[in-house]
C-alpha cells in the first residue's frame, strides 16, 4: 500500500516556492493515492512564533491548503499538535538518530547561523520530529521540494536503524517525490538563494496573499541582467535570475522550458515582466479569492482540522501502540 504524507510550515506567508514546489503536486496526487497533509506547528516553535500569530498562521496555511483545491474529504488535513504521536514518536526517534547525523543537516547550519550555541534543542532535533511525522502513519512517498531531500534521507537512515536494533520489518523506507518543473524557486532579489518565507526582504518572494498590484510591483523590481533573453535553456547558464524567472512562468503556464525560451527568444525582461505578471496574477487569483472567502469563515477552517486530526489520530493509535510495544515500554 501506498500512503502519502508531507507537511508545511506555519510560520508566516505562504509563497510561490510553498506552492509550485509542494501544494500544487499535492493536489495533484490527491486523486493516486491515500494522502495526510499537516500544518505543522510544532516545527514551528524551533523558532519563535508569537502564539497569537501562531494560531493565526496555522489557519490562513490551511485555507491556502484548501482554495488550491486540496479536499478535506479525500485527505487528511490537520495540524501536527492535535495529535500526540507525533511528539512521542518524535522522543523514540531522538534516541535512535545520532548527533554526528544532525550535525550534519545543512538547513540546520543555515538556520543556526554562527549562533550555534544559541540555537534551540529543538531546531537541531527537527529532523527527528521531521520523521516521526511520517512514519507514525508509516507513509511510503513524501513529495516536497528540493531543499526537504537531506531530510528525508535521515528519515531513511533512522528508519533503518530502528528496524535493525530491533530486528524488525516495521517502517518503510520513504520515497522521495520530488517533480514538477519547479523543485526550487529562487528568490527574487538574488537568483542563487532560495525563496523563503524567512527571507528579511519580502521583495524576495511572491506571496499568496500578495494583490495584483503588490505582484506587479515586485516582478517589476525583480533582478535581473543586461542580456535579452536565450532562445534556448542553454543560454540561461550563469543567468540565475534568468533562469528562475523563466523557470517560473514555464512552471505557472505548465509549458516546458524549451517552449518559454522560444516564446520569449530575443525579448527583453521588461516586455517578458509585463506577460509574467499577468500570467502570476491570472494563476493565483481565484486561489487569493478562495482563501479570503476561507478567512472569513474560520469555524469551517477549524471544523475541518479537528476532523482531520480525528482521522489521524485512528491512523496512528495502532502503529504507535507496536512501536511502542517493540521497544519495550510497559503498557500493564
Ligand atoms: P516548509 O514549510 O519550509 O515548506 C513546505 C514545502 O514547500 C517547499 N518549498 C519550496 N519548494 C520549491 N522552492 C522553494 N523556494 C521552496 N520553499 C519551500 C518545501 O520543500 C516543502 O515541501 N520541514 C518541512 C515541513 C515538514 C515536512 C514533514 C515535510 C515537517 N514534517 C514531513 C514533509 C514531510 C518544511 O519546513 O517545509
Amino acid at each position: 500500500m501506498q500512503r502519502i504524507f508531507s507537511g508545511i510550515q506555519p510560520t508566516g506567508n505562504l509563497h510561490l516556492g510553498n506552492y509550485l514546489g509542494a501544494i500544487r503536486n499535492w493536489v495533484r496526487l490527491q486523486d493516486e493515492y491515500e494522502c495526510l497533509f499537516c500544518v505543522v506547528d510544532m516545527h514551528a516553535l524551533t523558532a519563535w512564533q508569537e502564539p497569537r500569530e501562531l494560531v493565526a498562521n496555522t489557519r490562513e496555511v490551511t485555507a491556502g491548503l484548501l482554495a488550491a483545491g486540496l479536499d478535506p474529504e479525500r485527505n487528511i488535513i490537520f495540524n501536527q499538535s492535535q495529535v500526540r504521536g507525533h511528539a512521542q514518536l518524535a522522543w523514540i526517534f531522538s534516541c535512535v538518530a545520532r548527533m554526528g547525523w544532525l550535525n550534519r543537516m545543512t538547513q540546520f547550519k543555515e538556520k543556526a547561523g554562527k549562533h550555534r550555541e544559541n540555537a534551540s534543542v529543538g531546531l537541531f532535533a527537527y529532523p527527528t520530529l521531521m520523521a516521526a511525522d511520517i512514519l507514525l502513519y508509516k507513509a511510503t512517498h513524501v513529495p516536497v521540494g528540493e531543499d526537504q531531500k537531506q531530510h528525508l534521507e535521515l528519515t531513511r537512515d533512522i528508519a533503518q536503524k530502528f528496524n535493525n536494533d530491533f530486528g524488525v520489518e516495521f517502517f518503510p523506507l520513504v520515497e522521495p517525490l520530488i517533480f514538477g518543473a519547479a523543485t526550487r524557486v529562487m528568490s527574487l532579489r538574488d537568483g542563487t538563494n532560495k525563496m523563503s518565507k524567512s527571507d528579511p526582504s519580502d521583495y524576495s518572494r511572491i506571496n499568496m496573499t500578495d494583490d495584483a498590484d503588490t505582484i506587479v510591483v515586485k516582478i517589476r523590481k525583480a533582478k535581473t541582467d543586461p542580456a535579452p533573453l536565450p532562445a534556448e535553456p542553454d543560454g540561461l547558464e550563469d543567468r540565475p535570475e534568468a533562469a528562475n524567472l523563466l523557470g517560473l512562468y514555464g512552471a505557472l503556464s505548465e509549458t516546458s522550458l524549451e517552449e518559454t525560451c522560444q516564446r520569449f527568444a530575443g525579448a527583453s525582461f521588461s516586455d517578458f515582466k509585463n506577460e509574467f505578471a499577468e500570467l502570476s496574477v491570472s494563476v493565483l487569483g481565484p486561489i487569493q479569492d478562495e482563501m479570503r472567502r476561507l478567512s472569513a469563515d474560520p469555524g469551517h477552517v477549524d471544523a475541518v482540522l479537528r476532523q482531520g486530526a480525528g482521522r489521524a489520530r485512528d491512523l496512528a493509535a495502532p502503529i504507535l501502540a507496536e512501536i511502542e510495544e517493540i521497544v519495550g515500554y510497559l503498557r500493564p
